[in-house]
């Protein structure tokens, strides 16, 4: 029986679509969900182009409902990817899946990280700090942001004279290098 996973997003959703692509034809796992607090994220265009139901929600279904642990739960979802998904995820999702909820963060964690570090924030930090290296990040997630054990991290170099778009798409390049296939051996040492 596959495996099944969900994932949230907030944004564009370049990482769900490398992962929708790995998963698409795999015997092992497919995503079966794409959850999103925005209800204008590009990744719900994503999950329709791969015919992938979705689900937008506001605050207060997220934090003051059960409805998407029961959403997950009735969907027989086995791991949660948080793929760019900007919220903090409550207690009563990781009391519900312990474990199974993995998350990518652009920074070599525990450096630029927390409440507010996302996206271009987090390599404009990283630029304005004079680092020499970059890279990504990803990790088992607790009810803490971005502090839960890490899983893989990889490295870039910055050299003089990179720009934003430069770090970012050096980032990105590893994201999508690495996080599809670092879920996909997750989920094989997940028992069904
Ligand atoms: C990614 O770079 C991811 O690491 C970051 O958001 C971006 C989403 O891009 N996540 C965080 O900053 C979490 N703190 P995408 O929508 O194109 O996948």
């Amino acid at each position: 029986m596959k495996k099944r996973i969900a994932i949230f997003a907030s944004g564009s959703g370049s990482n769900a679509q490398k992962i929708m692509e790995l998963f698409k034809h795999s015997q092992e796992a497919e995503v079966a969900l794409v959850l999103t607090n925005n209800p204008d994220a590009y990744v719900l265009q994503r999950a329709d182009n791969f015919e992938i139901p979705s689900h937008i929600f506001d605050r207060k279904e997220f934090y003051e409902s059960d409805t998407i642990v029961e959403m997950l739960k009735n969907m027989d979802i086995d791991l949660i990817v948080l793929a760019g998904f900007l919220w903090l995820i409550p207690k009563s999702l990781t009391d519900t899946y312990p474990g199974r909820i993995i998350n990518i963060h652009p920074a070599l964690l525990p450096k630029f990280g927390g409440k507010g570090m996302y996206g271009e924030r987090v390599h404009k930090a990283v630029l304005a700090a004079g680092e020499t290296e970059g890279g990504i990040t990803i990790h088992y997630v607790n009810e803490n942001y971005d502090e839960g054990e890490f899983i893989y991290q990889a490295k870039y170099r910055i050299d003089k004279g990179d720009n934003l778009e430069m770090v970012q798409f050096k980032g990105q390049q590893l994201e999508h290098q690495h996080y599809p296939r670092i879920i996909e051996s997750i989920i094989k040492k997940i028992k069904k």
